[in-house]
């Protein structure tokens, strides 16, 4: 059954807004909250907010632990602003009191060492007893994070092959789209299914087809990752109304 709470909203600044507003909430209902942080454009609207709210002293991410949903393995040099650590350091963590030590990611962008076994990150996010909330994105073919079409609803950390669609995606970013990394390394949708609240945002056109996939479903179907999500008992999605009607 899908247990999906769909949140329309009127525009990019609302659905951060309220968004935002949630992490809120849950880092100051908890003692050390442990975060899940997507990359991506879709959710810096969130980031900004959350920056907002830090400087407004409504939120402190002190007692805050993050882990990043994933991470591009073989970036060029001349890219390592496009590393997601980077971004995350760009887009949050530089403007707020979070300790960088307290910062994760499921590869480092200065030791990529291909032979690690990357299900220690999730052996690490059960030692903090799971992630407390978790925002996702969601790909023009329905990824979330980097789980590709055909991903199995029991993958955990793993490295990954880009598909097309996302290495051209992504190609945005690039002067080429050979420059693209063609490898991430990404939490399963076993490891996102674990956490205890998902929030799921859903920006730009191009995402209409996935949400509407997601919306219908009834069961997992591996052709659309994101339906994995009617799996989980606390999942709320936000959209923008004009995108999807
Ligand atoms: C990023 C991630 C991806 C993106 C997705 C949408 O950490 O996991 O799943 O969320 O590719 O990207 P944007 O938001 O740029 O459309």
């Amino acid at each position: 059954m899908n247990k999906i709470k769909f949140f329309e909203c009127d525009d990019y600044e609302q659905l951060s807004g309220l968004v935002a507003n949630k992490f809120i909430d849950k880092i100051n209902s908890i003692k050390k909250p442990v975060l899940g942080l997507a990359t991506g454009s879709s959710p810096i609207g969130v980031y900004q907010h959350l920056i907002k709210a830090y400087q407004n002293k409504k939120v402190s991410f002190a007692n805050c632990t993050s882990f990043n949903l994933d991470e591009y393995i073989g970036l060029k040099k001349e890219y390592l602003d496009q590393s997601y650590q980077y971004f995350m350091n760009q887009n949050l963590f530089s403007h707020v009191d979070i300790d960088i030590k307290n910062t994760f990611f499921p590869v480092d962008q200065d030791n990529q060492d291909l032979t690690y076994d990357f299900e220690n990150y999730d052996k690490k996010i059960d030692s903090y007893n799971g992630l407390d909330i978790l925002i996702l994105g969601i790909g023009n073919n329905g990824h979330i994070g980097f789980n590709e079409p055909g991903s199995s609803i029991d993958s955990k950390t793993r490295l990954i092959n880009l598909t097309e669609s996302t290495v051209e995606a992504n190609s945005r970013f690039f002067k080429s789209k050979d420059d693209v990394p063609k490898k991430s390394v990404t939490m399963g949708l076993a490891t996102i299914l674990k956490a205890k609240e998902i929030v799921l945002v859903v920006v730009g056109k191009s995402k209409k087809e996935a949400l509407l996939k997601l919306k219908s479903a009834k069961v997992f179907d591996s052709n659309w990752p994101c339906t994995a999500l009617v799996e989980h008992n606390n999942t709320s999605v936000y959209f923008i109304k004009s995108e999807i009607n």
